[in-house]
């Protein structure tokens, strides 16, 4: 019964140690583990290999992920998606690890629907934007990352009283920048899931600078779009000089840390244990309240994910 792994979307660290896992799980198992790589262009173009233990060794600690990834168009037409399977019945696969994000899933549900190719999806995404799951892979890094570049940051802003805007990623969803505010200890906390007010926040700020404030840090969601704005609003109105630090692409990034590797581990081992086991599989492995769980694919991209009240709350007043 052969297996595939495919990286989908968005790449984040901890997809090594998942593949690594999948391989050596295979093995294990006595099932042949397949590559697919380049993503879904790659399922269209069958780059499909089969995987060896030499593939995967040394590779834990490297972030991105070692059969790459892609974002396709392709796959959402009918004949590619049939091109796809053909690839995949020469090979007997009709089971597939997903890593990625809720278009992944997506695609994979069609898949399904069409050809009713079994999989598993793994929620991989810095963005932690997937409903059904408190955590996705990558996040913790991504976290880290956020973390030290802010430490930094403070320094140099600290050095010349100035105000620091630093944007994080997160697509529509504001939970790199929310924990990143909250546990930096930013002043300033713009995500599009809390309403901001200038006024309440400016006054606060204007007393904290007259009463020996050094800097200010500001944590903005790429996804609320007010970056510059308030950089502006930083330098006109509160008349603190401001520098604007864009994380981007390095949030996705770097070695993963011990409890992405562990979750990395714990996912595939859910998701390949399913697999095994089963039959008709449309399904998505989640960590929900510290316990990993299955959801169909419906009930995941049935709902929006929303960040929870309790962690919104903590960080209202660096919105007002
Ligand atoms: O979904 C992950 C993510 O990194 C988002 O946070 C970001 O908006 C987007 O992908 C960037 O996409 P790309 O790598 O295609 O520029």
């Amino acid at each position: 019964m052969p297996i595939a792994i495919i990286c989908s979307g968005g790449d984040c660290a901890g997809m090594n140690p998942a593949i690594k896992k999948f391989v050596d799980y295979a093995y294990e198992k006595k099932i042949q583990p397949y590559f697919i790589y380049d993503g879904l262009e790659g399922l269209i173009d069958n780059s499909i290999e089969p995987a060896i233990y030499e593939d995967v060794s040394g590779i834990i600690h490297d972030g991105g992920t070692m059969i790459r990834s892609s974002r396709s168009k392709r796959f959402f037409k009918h004949k590619y998606r049939k091109q796809a399977y053909e690839n995949l019945k020469n090979n007997d696969i009709d089971k597939v690890i997903v890593l990625g994000g809720d278009g992944s899933f997506r695609a994979f549900e069609q898949f399904y629907k069409d050809f009713k190719i079994d999989f598993v999806g793994i929620p991989s995404t810095i963005d932690n934007d997937i409903f059904g799951t408190d955590y996705c892979l990558g996040v913790d890094t991504a976290l880290n990352i956020i973390r030290k570049s802010i430490d930094e940051v403070r320094d140099t802003s600290a050095s010349f009283k100035r105000a620091c805007v630093v944007e994080t990623m997160g697509r529509d969803c504001g939970y790199l920048a929310l924990v990143s505010a909250i546990t930096s200890g930013a002043e300033i906390c713009i995500i599009p899931e809390l309403e901001y007010d200038l006024d309440s926040l400016g006054k606060k700020l204007k007393k904290q600078l007259k009463n020996g404030r050094r800097y200010i840090v500001a944590v903005v969601a790429e996804g609320s779009k007010r970056t510059k704005m308030v950089v502006k609003w930083l330098e006109n109105e509160i008349k603190i000089e401001t520098r604007a630090t864009i994380l981007g692409h390095i949030q996705r990034g770097g070695n993963p840390t011990v409890f992405d590797r562990m979750m990395a581990t714990e996912f595939v081992k859910n998701a390949m244990d399913k697999l095994i086991t089963g039959q008709d599989i449309d399904l998505v492995v989640v960590y929900k309240n510290s316990k990993f769980d299955f959801v169909s694919i419906d009930y995941i991209n049935s709902q929006k994910y929303m960040i929870k009240d309790s962690l919104l709350e903590m960080a209202e007043n660096l919105a007002k």
